[in-house]
């Protein structure tokens, strides 16, 4: 069996900071030659392809299950190349990219023509990202193509933090992880329109609406199914652990309780101590919303590893700061 059959995925561990040439191109090699590379961006782990060869692009959505009409965001590593992927580029843009690039900023504009339909879904908008991982610049300038790279796990289930969530969800599908270790941040980026007046946000992500200076988007228990589908990878359960998944009021024990009566394992991610007892796996969360979107990907794997039937999750505040957490948690939750 050579190295790169494609029942076969190779796991290479990469300094995160300063990342082995070597290595580099042949992660870069591999993507010119129209395979898949999965990488650590400063977010989740992300599945990369040529985003300008659509057959590429196509084994992505075969290796992860995901539905056809769900776009995929389009990574660059400087301005210019962004540029050429957008048919206008308005002055919002240079805003919000001189502020948060590289970093977990994904800006939705008009395709230009280079951008091939498979990207965008059939869309003529394309999500545009510069990643702040040294790792992920440096596999973009060695490609010295756009990356198309969605996160690295089989559609709906949890995004990756590490190469083993990675492995775990992709291994035998793809030929190469770059491990550079856990991601820093933890979920995914902020998508934002700028194709509406004014701006909307998609995806609500580590950067907030209040960073941002747009309006929060509508929570997605409050959003309404008839609406048009403007993001299709934002609808319904997603971010989702194999457990059902179940948001309680710390303060309401019977709660906790009617729940329990009715599972086998149970996981709790709680942001107090509370009494463990011998069926239960308890994870202790931050209290701070930064510190908790690093783990709560992590925990959620964790726990589902552990075989829970249910986990049980303290709800944090409705706030900004929390919107993203809070996002994602009901999406698993659904
Ligand atoms: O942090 C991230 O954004 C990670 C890393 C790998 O960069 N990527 C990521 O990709 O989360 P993915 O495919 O798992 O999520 C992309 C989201 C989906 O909800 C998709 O529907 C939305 O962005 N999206 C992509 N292109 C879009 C477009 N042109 N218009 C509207 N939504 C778009
Ligand atoms: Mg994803």
């Amino acid at each position: 069996m050579t190295p790169d059959a494609p029942n076969m995925t190779r796991i290479v561990r990469v300094d995160p900071r300063s990342p082995d040439a070597g290595t580099i191109a042949d992660a870069a090699a591999l993507i010119r030659r129209g395979e898949l590379v999965a990488f650590p961006t400063e977010t989740v782990y992300g599945l990369a392809a040529n985003a300008l060869d659509p057959a590429a692009v196509e084994k992505i959505y075969i290796a992860k299950g995901r539905p056809p009409k769900n776009p995929l965001i389009v990574h660059i590593a400087d301005l210019a190349t962004a540029h050429t992927l957008t048919r206008n580029w308005p002055a919002i843009a240079d805003d919000l990219t001189n502020r948060f690039w590289p970093g977990p900023l994904t800006i939705v504009l008009p395709r230009s023509a280079l951008i091939p339909d498979i990207v965008t879904a059939g869309g003529e908008t394309v999500g545009l990202r510069m990643p702040a991982h040294p790792v992920a610049l440096a596999l973009l300038r060695a490609a010295g193509v756009p990356l198309a790279a969605p996160s690295a796990n089989r559609s709906s289930h949890i995004s990756p933090t590490r190469a083993a969530h990675v492995q775990r969800s992709l291994g035998g599908r793809i030929p190469l992880i770059l491990d550079a270790g856990p991601t820093a941040g933890g979920i995914e980026s902020t998508v934002i329109d700028l194709t509406t007046s004014p701006p909307r946000i998609l995806r609500p992500g580590l950067i907030t609406a209040a960073q941002l200076g747009v309006s929060a988007p509508e929570s997605p228990s409050m959003a309404n199914p008839a609406d048009p589908v403007r993001s299709p990878g934002v609808i319904g359960r997603h971010y989702a652990p194999a457990a059902r998944v179940l948001l309680i009021d710390p303060s309401n024990p019977r709660e906790f309780d009617v729940a329990r009566a009715a599972a086998k394992r149970i996981g709790r991610m709680h942001f107090a101590v509370v009494t463990s007892s011998t069926d239960a796996l308890a994870i202790a969360m931050p209290i701070d919303p930064i510190a908790y979107a690093a783990r709560l990907y992590d925990a959620l794997h964790t726990l589902d590893q552990a075989g829970c039937d249910l986990i049980l999750i303290d709800s944090p505040p409705d706030t900004d700061a929390w919107s993203a957490v809070l996002d994602r948690i009901r999406r698993a939750a659904m």
